[in-house]
């Protein structure tokens, strides 16, 4: 079987059903789940956004595609169905940049660890320390970062998985990554020294994380391979970089992995139509129906 999985989407979240479809279409693949790995963007309203999100959100109007699928136009609505027409929903653990209230109070609502969080049902937030069978493989999840003073992992959620039997689980899915995995500009080690422990205690033979925004891996702990996605849409302009960087708001290389279930193997998606999968306003229905003459995959 095969996985989906997508890097930090920071509200770009037709970008990442796009980035799904045409996937399944240009290789000639079903995917059988995909899985998002936090900072979905997941705010219900612009009132509740933390200042960096605002702040982003200003010049990249496709950061708001959250918020719209919440109570989504027609021709917006439309599009997400005939996505889903194609791939399964989007399974997502919480980044640092969500609503963590508003995802604690979906879940009290649907009694589960699994909560769907919009009313099309195209994505689902999976509460931190939970293990979800899908694809055939048993996908433990957990969000948030570990970053003394601002926030950290949720301790009883890190303890449950800190508990649970070494091999009880295939694919670790964490927003953080294992400590030394990078350096940041100032030369400081990033990565969660917990998340370390965690992967070597649960030996999984996959782990995917996110949140730095771009790709690590492979980098081996014991049996597990681990890999860290880029940033599904790279901003407009950063502060660092004189030349814009992504001005047509297109999916970048790398923020995509895809996973085979049977051989094991995990690659990161480069390909050249990632590029297409773009826009400030996309219009998912076309993109879509321009894969209808693609591949093997057709309505699920
Ligand atoms: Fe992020």
């Amino acid at each position: 079987m095969k996985i989906a999985f997508l890097g930090d989407v920071h509200g770009c979240v037709l970008h990442a059903l796009g980035a799904a479809v045409m996937l399944q279409a240009r290789r000639g693949i079903r995917l059988d789940a995909v899985i998002q790995v936090g900072d979905l963007g997941a705010y219900p309203s612009p009132e509740r956004l933390d200042e960096s999100s605002r702040r982003f959100g200003r010049g990249h109007p496709a950061q708001g595609d959250f918020m719209r699928l919440l109570d989504p136009p027609p021709p917006f609505a439309a599009g997400v169905r005939l996505a889903l027409g194609q791939i399964p929903p989007v399974l997502f653990v919480s980044g640092n940049h969500e609503d963590h209230p508003w995802l604690a109070a979906l879940h009290d609502a649907a009694a589960g660890e699994v909560a769907p969080v919009d009313p099309l049902g195209a994505y689902r937030h999976v509460a931190c320390g939970n293990v979800v069978e899908t694809a055939g493989q048993r996908v433990a999840f957990l969000g948030l970062i570990e970053a003394p003073g601002k926030m950290d992992l949720d301790e009883g959620a890190y303890a449950r998985l800190m508990a649970a039997e070494p091999g009880s689980v295939d694919i670790l899915v964490t927003h953080d990554g294992p400590y030394g995995m990078s350096r940041d500009r100032n030369g400081k080690e990033q990565g969660s020294p917990k998340l370390t422990r965690l992967i070597e205690h649960l030996r999984p033979r996959l782990h995917v994380s996110g949140h730095y925004h771009h790709p690590n891996g492979p980098r081996r702990y014991g049996p597990t391979t681990s890999y860290a996605l880029a940033l599904l849409v790279q901003p407009k302009v950063t502060r660092w970089d004189p030349e814009p960087i992504n001005p047509r708001q297109q999916v970048a290389a790398g923020s995509v992995g895809l996973f085979d279930t049977g051989t094991g193997a995990f690659e990161y998606v480069r390909d050249e139509w990632l590029a297409d999968v773009r826009g400030d306003a996309l219009d998912l229905a076309a993109l879509v129906r321009s894969c209808a003459g693609h591949g093997l995959a057709g309505p699920r």
